[in-house]
């Protein structure tokens, strides 16, 4: 049990005895009645829960679903009763969706106009990306995306403006949950509790609770730790912080290596890269984590700290085996980092479906040719194994070889003893080495002009 303070819709809220998991959408809709945020699929695909969350940084959506109540300790929620205006006044994007027939059943609504109108507030104009987390099964999205067009040349209503000061010495007092403040803070605390669960964005542990229904007995909510949120580009090094949001390193990506960031483009939606650490996504251990096989193929660096003790290693030795990595009890992930270097990278996400998909396979190539032969190469995958893999006999196949069309098929021996995926409902076992082998052939032809990059051709 704790306390925590917030705003809601403009009011400052100060909650004593909540449980650490109770989920925002539950306690709206059964504490609050508020009942226009609405309960879709409870694990953060579907978006009809999308509510916009601001702090010191700014607006942001996030799914309600899978947030915890102490993660908006300190921010700003505005639901969808909170988008319209004191007076009842609709919104410019809840105007246009009216005006342009944006919704029919109506279930999907709230969520896409939530969604809407943080994009609104943001200036932002790639409408599609905005709404790939909304799912609308009758509507379809033409016409919501051209009330989103139609919305965005109107100017933000003023009740939008979040005044968090407001919240100036509210809450955060007795809780028997952890909101520690600093990295220092963390290390201590989490020194002394090593059975604790680290919470950094809940997108994997918010569904431990709403569909594992698991308890957590001692939880620590890494939101708070600001240190830990930051993007170096150094002359020699790329640093990340472990609770920076996914979507921050998406946009740093773009101006270094822009492959990654499309990638993150596809990683989840906006409200799920909004709310994930990249911290978590390493953690986790996933065999199917997008951002680690990006970061082995680019030789990255995981900073680990427990208590006062640091250390750190080559990222693909975190990943030890399926559901155990090198990390021990009351140690948590710092940071990664990784060398400055040319833009080679190559990131290829295989998924059923274009947005909001978990990878099939996702391969990583960062090949160095010299001279017209391979002077390095690394080549790292998820969804190939039990844990995301380097492909060391195929780089070892191509490594010192000319870089021709004959090396990358004399290698395709080599995958067979890199990985034996598994089958399962993402993809069998003989599509993903197949799928594995094309990518590299797919890098060669890319990196040697002769291909297209098909799935990059816009409207
Ligand atoms: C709808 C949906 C779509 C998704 N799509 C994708 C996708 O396309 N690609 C992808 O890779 N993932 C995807 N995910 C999975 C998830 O978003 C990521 O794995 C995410 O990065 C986890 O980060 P988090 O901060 O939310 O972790 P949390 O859920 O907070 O934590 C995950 C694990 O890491 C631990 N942990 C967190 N931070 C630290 C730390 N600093 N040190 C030590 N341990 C820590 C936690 O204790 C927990 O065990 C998706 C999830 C959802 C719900
Ligand atoms: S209910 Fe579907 S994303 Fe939250
Ligand atoms: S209007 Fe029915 S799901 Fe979108």
């Amino acid at each position: 049990m704790g306390q925590i303070a917030f705003l809601l819709n403009g009011d400052p809220i100060v909650l004593s005895d909540i449980s650490p998991t109770t989920t925002l959408l539950d306690w709206l809709r059964e504490s609050r009645g508020l009942t226009g945020t609405k309960e879709g699929c409870n694990e953060g695909d579907c978006g009809t829960c999308t509510v916009m969350v601001t702090d010191a940084k700014g607006a942001r959506s996030v799914n309600a679903c899978i947030l915890f109540l102490p993660q908006l300790h300190g921010k700003a929620v505005r639901t969808v009763e909170g988008v319209s205006g004191p007076e009842g006044q609709l919104h410019p994007v809840q105007q246009a969706m009216v005006d342009h027939h944006g919704s029919q059943c109506g279930f999907c609504t709230p969520g896409f106009v939530v969604s809407m109108a943080c994009g609104h507030l943001n200036g932002r104009t790639d409408f599609d990306d905005v709404l790939a987390g909304n799912l609308c099964r009758c509507t379809g999205y033409a016409p919501i995306v051209r009330a989103a067009e139609a919305a965005a040349a109107e100017p933000v209503p003023g009740w939008m403006t979040e005044d968090l000061s407001k919240l100036d010495g509210l809450g955060g007092e007795k809780n028997d949950f952890a909101l520690p403040k600093s990295s220092d803070e963390l290390a201590a605390w989490y020194a002394e509790h090593p059975d604790a669960v680290l919470v950094g964005g809940a997108t994997d542990v918010g569904l431990w609770v709403t569909k594992a229904l698991r308890d957590l007995p001692e939880v620590a909510f890494l939101g708070g730790v600001e240190d830990l949120k930051y993007i170096r580009t150094g002359d020699d090094r790329v640093t990340i912080g472990a609770v920076t949001p996914v979507t921050d390193v998406g946009t740093a990506m773009a101006g270094l290596h822009p492959s990654f960031a499309e990638m993150i483009r596809r990683y989840g939606s906006v409200q799920v890269r909004n709310a994930a650490t990249i911290g978590g996504n390493i953690a986790n251990g996933s065999p199917i984590g997008d951002s680690p096989p990006a970061l082995i193929a680019l030789g990255a660096t995981l900073h680990l700290r427990k208590g006062d003790a640091r250390r750190e290693l080559p990222l693909e030795e975190f990943f030890i085996d399926y559901g155990k990595q090198d990390r021990a009890k009351g140690e948590f992930v710092e940071a990664v980092s990784f060398p400055r270097q040319p833009d080679r990278l190559r990131c290829y996400k295989l998924s059923k479906r274009f947005d909001q998909d978990i990878s099939a396979v996702c391969g990583c190539f960062n090949i160095i040719v010299e001279d017209g032969k391979v002077a390095d190469a690394r080549i790292a995958f998820g969804g190939m194994a039990g844990v995301p893999k380097r492909a060391g006999h195929v780089e070892a196949a191509i490594t010192g070889k000319p870089w021709l069309q004959d090396t990358v098929e004399a290698a395709a021996e080599a995958w067979a003893q890199d990985f034996s995926p598994l089958s399962d409902m993402r993809a069998s076992a003989e599509y993903r080495l197949k799928a594995a082998r094309n990518m590299l052939m797919r890098y060669f032809l890319e990196d040697t002009g002769a291909l297209p990059r098909v799935l990059e051709v816009q409207p």
